[in-house]
């Protein structure tokens, strides 16, 4: 592994290529990023970049937004079935369809949709921002949310809007189980609950802490807390766990297994061998119809602009 890891460095630097990495990959792959982080900090890092090609591991859509921000830069990703199911539950197609029944409404779209999607979109969120940049707009504006039912009954919940809900879910998030979070919190009293936004708001209920995953990251560091239960994907144990070596965390279970943690399977298609094909034969890359990645420029640069200006 030594190795790969070695040769993979080389590459980059021969090539003039950084590699962007989601806390929900793999330690080794966050290991030898040159960035790891959220998807808000990961777009914004990739908005700035003056690397020859961008490598993102992570799932199809943030390799798309990188490439939507960067269409002069190679971008490429290890697997190209990485995709997301909470993406994938959102058609372009039938979304347009919805956002025509409901004229005179302000579109947001979480950033886990497809390019076609973000092309119908007003405003770009990610889980870092998306409360905010609900926030932001005047109170009595009428909006359409997508396609993450839960982060959106939770913006609901904490800007009092009634925005229009797509009906869309992360298979991953949606798994958690209260009862199971419930069982752990007695094994270990004083534990806190980080749970991410994408879950059902029986397992949110039971959180200290409901934010992005960076956000969990920061309050897992600051909080004095010595036990910490992770409701979302376990990958970001890795981060917690190595910047706090002293304390513990136990990563929520999913309710339909025998499984400890909750993993990302497209997430985990990302792997030390296929980081290295890709940068060697510089394939697959990542490919945005210029048509749609025009329109989706927009509500993404939208996105950056208000994030910027609120300090986010
Ligand atoms: P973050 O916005 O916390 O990076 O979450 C992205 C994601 O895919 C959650 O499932
Ligand atoms: Fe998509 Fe869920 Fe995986 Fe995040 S955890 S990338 S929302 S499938």
């Amino acid at each position: 592994m030594q190795h790969l890891k070695e040769e993979i460095r080389r590459l980059c630097s021969e090539k003039n290529a950084v590699i962007m990495a989601h806390y929900y990959t793999d330690g080794e792959i966050q290991d030898v990023a040159d960035f790891v982080g959220d998807s808000l900090a990961l777009a914004q890092k990739a908005a700035t970049t003056q690397a020859d090609i961008i490598v993102m591991c992570g799932v199809h859509f943030m390799g798309e937004t990188i490439k939507i921000l960067c269409p002069e830069r190679k971008v490429l990703v290890p697997d190209m079935a990485a995709t997301c199911s909470l993406a994938e539950s959102c058609p372009a197609e039938e979304f347009t369809s919805f956002v025509k029944e409901h004229p005179g409404h302000t579109v947001i779209s979480y950033v886990n949709t497809t390019a076609a999607t973000k092309a119908v979109t007003d405003i770009v969120v990610t889980s870092s921002n998306a409360c905010q940049i609900v926030e932001s707009l005047p109170k009595d504006t009428p909006i359409i949310f997508g396609p993450d039912r839960n982060l959106g009954g939770y913006i609901n919940s904490i800007t009092g809007r009634n925005m229009l809900l797509w009906n869309g879910a992360c298979h991953v998030h949606e798994q958690f189980s209260a009862e199971k979070i419930i069982e752990l919190k007695k094994q270990h009293p004083g534990a806190k609950v980080l749970v991410h936004p994408e879950c059902k708001n029986t397992v949110a209920a039971l959180a200290d802490k409901i934010g992005s995953t960076a956000a969990l990251l920061k309050y897992s560091i600051n909080d004095p807390a010595e036990v910490f239960i992770v409701a979302t994907e376990s990958g970001i144990l890795h981060e917690m766990q190595k910047a706090c070596p002293k304390k513990k965390f136990i990563p929520a279970p999913p309710s339909d297994s025998t499984c400890a943690c909750n993993e990302c399977s497209y997430m985990k298609l990302v792997t030390m061998q296929k980081l290295y094909d890709c940068l060697l034969n510089e394939t697959p890359e990542i490919y945005v119809d210029p048509a749609v990645a025009e329109k989706a420029i927009r509500p993404i640069n939208r996105m950056l602009d208000i994030s910027e200006k609120l300090g986010l």
